[in-house]
């Protein structure tokens, strides 16, 4: 297992071997980072995991401050899944200076969480540009779980004519549904015994358009009553996206993400489910 810090060292180490998989991380790594890594060993190639917590998108700085990772546990966990390399670089490594150039996907970044955390899909979009500069991959990985970030990228890429395909990876979940996140362990156990009502309020939206609701409204309200039977939750938003544009939608005529934030505490938790009629 080779663990570069440099862009020069990795982009050695990669220099003419192809096909390059990419899966990028922010460390802290658990199942749901499992998941990608093992979708990526299977499609085959060089894998490469990205460990770097970059600081351009987070809109918090106790948020950035609390975001820890153990490299060397990190680096048992992918060398477990079958990874081949890991690119883990320094902040002065990635940004020698204030960045001056970003990548910003307009619309779909200005929707859901782009509507609470300014600036976050636009250092997303920038990081993982450079990521596919430093590495140039033919195959990158992102999950389900954050599908308006999966959304950006998508988009970034056929915007700017990337030469990578982005594949998509389902949400893996606790048995009582939680996604798995590197936040949850900053969940109090009270916390994160009721945690798992934020899924249970997606499916019951869910729920309501399988049956037939067109009216995105009565799916919300449904999710609605179910977080309200959890007075620790605080929503910021729980809405009905086009899957596509994450533009809120009036009626059910695509695939849309039910999608929710909500925060217990000091901790911010995502979910979404796709429904398609
Ligand atoms: P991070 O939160 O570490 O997530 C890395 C990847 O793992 C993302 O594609 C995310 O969607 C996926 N992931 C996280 N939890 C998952 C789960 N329970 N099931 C399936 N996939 C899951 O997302 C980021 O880092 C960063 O924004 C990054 C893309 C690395 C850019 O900095």
């Amino acid at each position: 297992m080779i663990v570069e810090a440099t862009i020069a060292g990795i982009r050695r180490r990669l220099g003419g071997r192809r096909p390059v998989a990419l899966v990028p991380t922010m460390g802290a790594l658990h199942e749901g980072h499992g998941a990608l890594m093992d979708a990526a060993r299977r499609d085959g190639g060089i894998c490469v995991v990205s460990i770097f917590v970059n600081p351009i998108q987070f809109d918090r700085p106790d948020d950035y401050a609390k975001y820890t990772i153990d490299l060397s546990r990190d680096k048992a966990f992918c060398e477990a899944h079958g990874m081949d390399a890991i690119f883990a670089p320094a902040p002065e490594e990635m940004y020698p200076q204030p960045p001056a150039t970003f990548v910003e996907v307009s619309g779909i970044s200005e929707h859901l969480c782009g509507r609470f955390r300014p600036g976050h899909f636009r250092g997303v979009a920038t990081v993982v540009a450079k990521l596919f500069q430093i590495t140039g991959p033919d195959r990158a990985y992102f999950g389900e779980k954050d599908a308006q970030q999966l959304a950006v990228i998508e988009r970034m890429v056929a915007d700017l004519n990337m030469p990578v395909a982005i594949v998509p990876v389902p949400t893996v979940r606790e048995p009582d549904g939680l996604a798995l996140s590197s936040r949850n362990r900053r969940l109090a156990p009270e916390q994160r015994r009721v945690a798992p009502a934020l899924y249970r309020a997606l499916e019951a939206a869910k729920r309501q358009l399988e049956q037939g609701t067109s009216d995105p409204r009565v799916a919300v309200q449904a999710a609605e009553a179910v977080l309200a039977s959890v007075p620790e939750f605080r929503v910021e938003y729980l809405e009905i996206a086009c899957a596509a544009s994450m533009a809120p939608v009036e009626r059910i005529d695509g695939p849309v993400r039910i999608a929710a934030a909500a925060w217990l505490g000091d901790v911010r938790l995502i979910d979404n489910v796709l429904f398609t009629p």
